[in-house]
């Protein structure tokens, strides 16, 4: 078993535990919920609406993903009651986040990350607490023709604990599938598919963009083989490879510009275990 499947049978393990202590790096705060919403988890990329998407965390929806029969746009997620999700109890909006699933019970498919099944409670509740603190914003989005979910599992995440502070490879780990959701482009299938574990962080996602199709390289260790730390810093924050080429497609590499050293340093670790 590839460590990747031990991580991900431990989330469903643990999901039955109770409440775990939390490190006190982790308390349930306004500004964790700020950091994660528009820099290390990039909501803001997908969320915030065109028109205010200059580093105004609006996220009053409105971008298109997709085309023709396959499209579908991202959802206000401000706490507007009638266009947004001001209506929503903490317990929905986590549920949406984490599971994908909507108070009606519908799915929210890709292209919103299915890897926020590995985020902890804390940083969860940072997030809902966070949204909720944000300028309620009238913006109805309207349809929602859903991309069809490549979830084959409907197997709920019920509660996470917070990652191990003290391992850097493990906190990275968590960084980069709980967070910043590498995983969820730089792997070909669902967080949810059997074939997940095995072929995590390999590449093959495809992504169309406006000259073509994209192939998501891999990053796994060996990938990443020939990139020195700072290289690979500059290629997740800047989108700058070394032959100063720019990465182009949907990586949020303006929203991972924010994440600070230290989550950057474990991330490396993590990505060259
Ligand atoms: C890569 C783009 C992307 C990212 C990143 C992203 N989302 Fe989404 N999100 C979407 C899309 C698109 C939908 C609608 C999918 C559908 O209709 O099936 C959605 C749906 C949702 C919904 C359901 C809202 C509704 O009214 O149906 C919530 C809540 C949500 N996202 C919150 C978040 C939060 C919080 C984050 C960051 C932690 C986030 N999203 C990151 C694209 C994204
Ligand atoms: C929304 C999708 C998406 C997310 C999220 C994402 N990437 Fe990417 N990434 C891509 C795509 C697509 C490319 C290829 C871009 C190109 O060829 O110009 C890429 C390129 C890269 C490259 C360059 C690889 C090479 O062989 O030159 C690295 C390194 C990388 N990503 C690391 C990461 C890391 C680490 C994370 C998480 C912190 C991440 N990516 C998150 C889509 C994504």
């Amino acid at each position: 078993m590839s460590h990747a499947c031990i991580y991900l049978a431990s989330v469903v393990t643990v999901s039955l535990a109770m409440c775990q202590p939390l490190h006190a790096q982790d308390a349930i705060s306004l500004g964790r919920g700020s950091y994660l919403v528009n820099g290390i988890a990039a909501c803001t990329s997908c969320h915030a609406s065109e028109a205010n998407n200059q580093g105004d965390p609006n996220l009053a929806g409105g971008r298109k993903f997709g085309s023709g029969e396959n499209q579908v746009f991202a959802p206000n997620i401000t706490p507007d009651v009638e266009t947004g999700v001001g209506s929503w109890s903490d317990t929905d909006l986590i549920d949406a986040i984490r599971n994908c699933r909507r108070p009606d019970g519908s799915r929210i498919g890709p292209p919103m990350p299915q890897t926020f099944r590995f985020m902890s409670d804390a940083d969860i509740k940072s997030i809902v607490l966070y949204l909720r603190s944000l300028p309620a914003v009238t913006n109805k989005v309207v349809t929602k023709i859903p991309i069809q979910n490549d979830s084959t599992s409907t197997e709920d995440v019920k509660a996470v604990p917070s990652p191990d502070m003290t391992d850097p490879i493990k906190r990275g780990r968590y960084i980069a599938d709980g967070l910043a959701h590498c995983s969820a482009c730089h792997t070909k299938v669902s967080p949810t598919s059997p074939e997940f574990c095995a072929l995590k962080n390999q590449g093959g996602r495809l992504f169309k963009i406006a000259t073509g199709t994209l192939v998501a390289p891999g990053i796994t260790n060996t990938d990443l083989a020939s990139y020195t730390d700072s290289e690979l810093i500059n290629i997740i924050t800047k989108g700058t490879r070394p032959d100063g080429k720019k990465i182009i497609g949907p990586m949020p590499v303006t929203a991972y510009a924010k994440i600070s050293a230290q989550d950057l340093s474990d991330l490396i670790a993590f990505l060259r275990h």
